[in-house]
C-alpha cells in the first residue's frame, strides 16, 4: 500500500517537473487581428529587445522585409560585437495568420521560426514574440522605423506590453552607436 502512494507521488513529481519545463516559454494569445505582411514590408530597426544568449552580442540589428514576385523576403543582420562582422539570414515568409508570420531561413535552426504580431502601425513600431527553440524565456522584439522609438511609438508599445504584464524593465536597449555601414542587398 505505501509503495503505491510512494509511486503515485514519484508520478506526480515527475509530471510537474515536466510540465514545468515544456512551459518555461509560451507564446500569449495576441489580441491584434488582421496582420498584413504586404503593409509590413519595410526595413525594421530593432530598438528593443528581452535580453537573451542568441543576441548577446548583437548592436546595429535590423531587419528587411522587402516585396518580390515570390512572396515577401526578409533579410535580417546584427553586428556582432564579439567578431566585429556583420551576421546576415535570409529567409522569406512562409505563412502568416491573422497576427503571426513564420520566417523560413533555409539551413538556419533557431530563427526560422513562427513570430506573433503583439501590435504594429505598419510605420513606426512593431512588438514581435515568439520562442526560441535554445531559449527557455520568452523573448519580445521592438522596433521602429529608426534606431529609437518616436515618444508618441514608445507610448503605444507601453500600453501593449501592459495587455501581456510584460515589464518595459526587462527590457534591454539596442545599441546603435557607431554602426559600420552594413554590406548591401543583393
Ligand atoms: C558572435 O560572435 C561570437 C564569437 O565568435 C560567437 O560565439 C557567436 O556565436 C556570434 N553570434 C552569433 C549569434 O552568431
Amino acid at each position: 500500500m505505501r509503495w503505491n502512494v510512494l509511486l503515485v507521488a514519484v508520478c506526480f513529481l515527475a509530471n510537474f517537473l515536466l510540465a514545468t519545463k515544456a512551459q518555461k516559454c509560451v507564446v500569449p494569445e495576441s489580441q491584434f487581428q488582421g496582420f498584413d505582411i504586404t503593409q509590413y514590408a519595410r526595413k525594421w530597426f530593432e530598438v528593443k529587445r528581452i535580453p537573451n544568449e542568441a543576441e548577446k552580442y548583437f548592436k546595429c540589428e535590423f531587419d528587411e522585409y522587402s516585396k518580390t514576385p515570390q512572396g515577401v523576403k526578409v533579410v535580417g543582420r546584427a553586428y556582432n560585437t564579439s567578431t566585429n562582422s556583420y551576421e546576415t539570414l535570409e529567409g522569406v515568409i512562409a505563412a502568416t495568420t491573422t497576427n503571426t508570420f513564420t520566417i523560413k531561413n533555409p539551413g538556419e535552426g533557431i530563427w526560422s521560426n513562427t513570430y506573433t504580431v503583439l501590435g504594429t502601425d505598419y510605420a513606426t513600431y512593431s512588438v514581435v514574440t515568439g520562442c526560441l527553440d535554445t531559449i527557455d524565456k520568452l523573448l519580445v522584439w521592438i522596433a521602429a522605423d529608426g534606431p529609437e522609438l518616436s515618444p508618441a511609438a514608445e507610448q503605444t508599445v507601453k500600453k501593449i506590453l501592459e495587455i501581456y504584464n510584460l515589464d518595459w524593465s526587462d527590457f534591454e536597449s539596442v545599441s546603435w552607436t557607431n554602426c559600420p555601414e552594413p554590406p548591401s542587398n543583393k
